[in-house]
């Protein structure tokens, strides 16, 4: 069994010595050293070459090693190629990290207090207690759901929205386009973890920007393809919204004259919001070839039907 690895040379290195030490019937090559391409049954990487399936006629299994799955052209690849996503505890806790130090930030004003300094202005402002502030997360699968768990701590009022009707506990679920509205109306500070789809894009629009409270914040963690930018900056420059930290945008990185870059009131980050580690991601990863080599189901296998 071989499975081809197209990740940077130190990922590389780390995911052989992990395979050799722990599951050593399984041959691991690195990108571009493919030795026989017939070879290779199971793919792994961020970005796919063109044409995989050509390449590698016996490819049974591609491990996106990211928690989206938007960079495979679903269309183009056989049937009988499953693709799965990663399911490294690492991801969800990268992502846990960053929404809540995004939240907490929105929360205690301090884009408005980092300005404040800029113009050596030493004024506070009115606490707002968390319990008072409505936060939502839009995409409730196992990323969305962490996020939430970990913000139920502070007691913010928690909004939940998906394409289908999910339970969480402290949670106010809303479910489906007949109920994004009312759920918008809700949020103080809205976080995008949704994966990008056909269903999804542009999602984040004049429209659903509009239906947000006046003043609030949109933290995307999702995609650049969901957010329609210039959307966002009228949203913005109207005073609609207050704020907005992204960590995907629709080019990565932007043209050197985007306006994101100087706004005074946005934050960007260059898609650090997780990263898949091999060490944290190794022993999910074997245990979906084992699955595999059983006959059993894998966990994050993309239901194509749906595209994620
Ligand atoms: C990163 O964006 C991921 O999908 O894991």
């Amino acid at each position: 069994m071989t499975l081809l690895f197209k990740v940077d040379d130190a990922r590389g290195r780390i995911w052989k010595s992990l395979f050799e030490h722990h599951a050593p019937d399984i041959e691991v090559r690195v990108w571009p050293d493919i030795g026989n391409p017939l070879d290779i049954r199971y793919f792994a990487a961020w970005q796919p070459p063109r044409q995989l399936h050509e390449r590698f006629a016996n490819l049974e299994v591609v491990f996106a090693t990211s928690a989206g799955v938007d960079q495979f052209d679903l269309d183009a690849l056989p049937g009988h190629i499953k693709l799965v996503r990663m399911l490294d505890p690492g991801i969800i806790q990268g992502i846990v990290e960053y929404a809540c130090c995004a939240v907490l930030s929105l929360h205690r004003q301090f884009p408005l207090y980092l300005q404040q300094q800029q113009a050596r202005c030493w004024q506070d402002h009115l606490l707002t207690a968390a319990a008072q502030r409505r936060v939502g997360v839009m995409g409730l699968g196992n990323l969305g759901r962490a996020v939430l768990h970990s913000l139920r701590a502070f007691n913010f009022q928690l909004h939940g929205w998906a394409r289908s009707h999910k339970c969480i506990d402290g949670v106010q679920c809303h479910a489906g386009s007949d109920q994004l509205e009312t759920f918008l109306h809700q949020c103080d500070i809205l976080i995008c973890l949704l994966p990008l789809t056909d269903e999804t894009r542009g999602l984040l629009n004049a429209r659903t920007l509009d239906a947000l409270p006046k003043g609030a914040s949109l933290i995307n963690l999702g995609r650049g393809g969901h957010l329609k930018e210039d959307d966002l900056l009228q949203a913005l420059d109207s005073g609609q919204l207050s704020h907005a930290i992204l960590d995907v945008l629709n080019d990565e990185p932007p043209s050197p004259g985007h306006r994101f870059w100087q706004h005074p009131r946005v934050w960007l980050t260059p898609h650090i919001g997780a990263m898949t580690a091999p060490q944290s991601a190794f022993e999910g990863l074997l245990a979906n070839i084992r699955r595999h080599q059983a006959g059993e189901p894998l966990q994050g296998l993309i239901r194509r039907e749906q595209g994620y």
